[in-house]
């Protein structure tokens, strides 16, 4: 086992906002945390990248305890795609995707190779973007960003928040597809949060279901189609099924 989390739980205040979240990543394989708005997705992903530390529970990584580790060292082996990309404005391109390897002091001729090399890999060439701020890139072209930052010191495990919230649909795809690729070529393993059933079926080798905090079903997609354990189940897997018989009958029968 790659990561573990064991019971997981963290409150603000009054509110339980997670609430003995446990499960395991093997090595290269992706799950999907999917649930409604303020469910404790994001604090879920915090509390892996440990942003924020947890009231109760335990982390691993590959047999060694997070907290056993010095938190430097943690996230460069855990990147972080954060929600709605999280870019520093008044930095460059460069600049944040080279946050970590900085602060982990590579030599400048290799942070200069990681930049050129990821750039490329989502298609935005250093040439053309190395030196823009984010306010002067589409939204689709920040998460790409965010994406290529997270994975800037080669970590063996991504977190992603909603890397496609906010794309259309064009864009969605073609960052689904950047995200596939570099999954094969570079073999992180990965937690996805989302809101959305399609997209966790498309990247996802496993789904884990949050609701109120919990953790209330985890499996592959096909479990949860088959045997969905509640309601907040059912009605995850209900707007793709209807959007998918609406696409069928606008393409009618064959
Ligand atoms: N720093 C904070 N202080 C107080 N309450 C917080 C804090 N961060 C999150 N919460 C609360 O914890 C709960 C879970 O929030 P979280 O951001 O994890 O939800 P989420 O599932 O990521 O939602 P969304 O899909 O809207 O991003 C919510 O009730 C939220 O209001
Ligand atoms: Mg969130």
């Amino acid at each position: 086992m790659l990561l573990c989390a064991d019971r997981l739980t963290k409150r603000f205040d009054q509110t339980l906002a997670v609430s003995n979240v446990s499960f395991g990543l093997e090595p290269g394989e992706t799950l999907a945390l999917i649930g409604h708005s303020g469910c404790g997705k994001t604090t879920t992903l915090k509390m892996l990248n440990r942003l924020i530390e947890p009231d109760e529970g335990s982390l691993m990584l590959g047999g060694v305890n997070a907290f056993d580790m010095p938190g430097h060292e943690w996230r460069r082996r855990i990147g972080f795609v954060i929600q709605h990309a999280g870019l520093f404005p008044h930095r460059t391109v460069a600049e944040n995707v080279l946050v970590t390897p900085r602060l982990l002091d590579w030599d400048e001729a290799r942070q200069q190779d990681k930049l050129e090399a990821l750039l490329d890999m989502v298609g935005l060439p250093a040439s053309d973007y190395a030196d823009r701020y984010p306010a002067e890139l589409s939204g689709g072209q920040r998460q790409r960003i965010g994406l290529a930052r997270a994975l800037a010191a080669e970590p063996e495990i991504v977190l992603m928040d909603e890397p496609f919230a906010a794309l259309d649909p064009l864009t969605k795809t073609g960052l689904l597809e950047d995200i596939d690729r570099l999954k094969s070529k570079l073999g992180f393993a990965a937690v996805m949060v989302t809101h959305d059933f399609g997209e966790a079926l498309r990247l996802a080798d496993r789904i884990a279901v949050m609701d109120r905090g919990e953790i209330v079903q985890e499996g592959t997609a096909e479990d949860l189609i088959r045997s969905p354990a509640n309601e907040t189940v059912s009605d995850l897997l209900a707007a793709p099924q209807q959007m998918a018989a609406s696409i069928s009958r606008a393409f009618g029968p064959g």
